[in-house]
């Protein structure tokens, strides 16, 4: 009878935390499109996966009355579950308790489920639907967040981490999400900003409305700061699900091998994708999903910085990252955004034991005065450092033009690329044709009876002598001019013999790259 009693009371107990908020802020909470907290970790993680833990943790908070209040899980889910069969770890903040306001309790949650993740090496999922620290307990709830971002530090390149923001992320917290290595956002529910438009307006006198100063499609396509943007929480689960398909679980694993399938070569077919005339652009997306498994490409950060694109896909069931110039848009140039996206998914490829595949066609740095005062040599050193210093599987392919910088920032043999294939079309060279008439030919241009004639004439012989691969192979920079429809196998058999590569690194605590 005893036992019963108990049991009656544990129910009671865990109908009363898991009420949240109770069901006006709930009803308030679904007004607004959003799901609770709990409904989000269900829609996430395999079914019946999920096991709460610290349900019945209370806040510390004494002051301001707070004392009296009862917050249920003090704002905060946390547990362990399952997404395609593999353990993760995940919190979820609960706006309808305290609007998910982190303090000391809620702050131990998060960390406490943070330190299994690492001692479990598995995934760390975090939900954010706060505003932010809890005021009324003041400097607890600032070391709750510095303990945070100090086990985010601690946690990268060991575990993956992904940061879901499904309401606001105000103030000092966006710093947790910043450091983590994945960032989703969904329109018009995601709010992502250090001082909002009532401060700025304050401050500045300018008027912003939130969604644009910090909404889904802002970070996602100006700032760089979230590298997935989805229409619903549902379509933001979808894609979660499938960046976890791609990646490993750790550091010191190798993505899981899914079985090998053909592209779809009806459908995506080099000599289709690639135009007759080398000055017209192509989708290079395309091209990757000519060469992919299944033709899937599974691209991040699509909508930022869209002359280079990033992403994942399979070569024969193995994950790599794929980094092309989109000659779509500015000619595929490297600037100072392109340049810090890709080499912060080169690095994290790295980290976590996934090749490199990179398909280089542009013309090179982007001149003007805007980039060079915006920071282009400090920016575009961020690429150069992130390929010398990774050592998993390096593979290049030149399709077409690599002029000047870009040639050796695009994972050239010098920055140690392992395998650097050209099509007979590659243009190796210091730079365009064009531009390289004009410079060595100055002065024989400026003298000639016929300017523009004697000009075209270098091009022509420029051209003749440089725009081709077979220089650079004579020097053995190219390993082997390919024929296009040849690029799969090319890709596959390198990738496939470079399982076993290591690679000696200088002894150095770490080094430091042009952050
Ligand atoms: C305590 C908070 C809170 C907070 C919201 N609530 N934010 N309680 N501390 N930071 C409470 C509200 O009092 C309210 O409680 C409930 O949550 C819901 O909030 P509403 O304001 O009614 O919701 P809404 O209208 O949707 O507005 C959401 C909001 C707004 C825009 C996030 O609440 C807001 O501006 N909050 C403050 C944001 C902020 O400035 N945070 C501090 C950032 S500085 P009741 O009881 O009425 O339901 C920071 C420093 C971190 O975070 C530094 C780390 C280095």
């Amino acid at each position: 009878m005893a036992t019963k009693s108990k049991s009656l009371d544990l129910r009671q107990r865990m109908r009363n935390a898991l009420q949240g908020g109770g069901e006006k802020a709930i009803e308030k909470q679904k007004a607004t499109g959003k799901l609770t907290a709990r409904e989000r970790i269900i829609a996430l993680l395999d079914a019946k996966s999920f096991h709460e833990y610290d349900l019945f943790v209370q806040h510390a908070g004494k002051d301001f009355n707070m004392d009296k209040k009862y917050l249920p899980g003090d704002g905060v889910i946390t547990g362990t579950g399952t997404i395609l069969g593999h353990p993760i770890c995940i919190y979820a903040q609960d706006f309808t308790v305290a609007g998910g306001s982190l303090g000391y309790m809620h702050a131990k949650k998060i960390t406490k489920i943070m330190d299994h993740a690492m001692k479990l090496k598995i995934p760390l999922i975090g939900i954010n639907d706060s505003g932010g620290a809890r005021i009324q307990e003041g400097v607890n709830s600032l070391a709750g967040y510095g303990e945070i971002f100090y086990r985010n530090t601690q946690a990268s390149g060991v575990i993956p981490q992904i940061s879901v923001i499904l309401g606001p992320c105000a103030g000092g917290a966006v710093y947790s999400p910043a450091l983590t290595d994945f960032v989703f956002v969904v329109d018009k529910i995601s709010k992502l900003f250090i001082t909002g438009p009532e401060v700025i307006k304050t401050v500045l006198g300018e008027e912003i409305s939130m969604e644009e100063l910090g909404g889904a499609r802002t970070h996602a396509e100006i700032t760089g700061n979230a590298h997935f943007y989805a229409k619903s929480e549902l379509e933001c689960f979808s894609q979660i699900k499938q960046l976890v398909s791609f990646i490993p679980w750790n550091n010191f694993k190798k993505a899981d091998p899914f079985p090998s399938k053909k592209p779809n070569t009806r459908k995506y077919k080099i000599e289709d994708i690639i135009p007759a005339d080398p000055k017209e652009p192509y989708d290079v997306r395309d091209l990757i999903k000519s060469v992919a498994d299944d033709s899937e490409f599974f691209e991040v950060q699509e909508l930022f910085a869209a002359n280079i694109v990033i992403g994942f896909a399979r070569l024969e069931g193995q994950t790599v990252g794929f980094v092309a110039n989109q000659p779509l848009v500015l000619a595929g140039v490297l600037d100072v955004d392109s340049s810090d996206k890709a080499g912060r998914f080169i690095r994290y490829c790295d980290a976590f034991n996934i090749p490199l595949v990179t398909l280089v066609d542009l013309p090179g740095y982007l001149p003007g005065v805007e980039q060079e005062h915006a920071g282009v040599i400090r920016h575009g050193a961020k690429i150069l450092y992130a390929y010398s210093e990774a050592t998993v599987p390096k593979i290049t392919l030149i399709m077409r033009k690599a002029y000047g910088g870009g040639y050796i920032a695009m994972c050239s043999h010098h920055l140690r690329a392992d395998f650097v294939f050209a099509w007979p079309t590659a243009e190796i060279a210091v730079m365009g044709p064009e531009g390289a008439a004009n410079i060595i030919f100055r002065k024989e241009i400026k003298e000639a009876n016929d300017p523009d004639e004697f000009r075209q004439a270098k091009i022509e012989e420029y051209k003749e002598k440089f725009a081709n691969p077979y220089v650079a192979a004579a020097y053995g920079y190219i390993d082997a001019v390919i024929e296009p429809n040849e690029t799969r196998h090319f890709l596959t058999h390198a990738l496939s013999i470079s399982n076993n590569k290591t690679v000696e690194r200088p002894d150095k605590k770490h080094g430091i790259p042009p952050f």
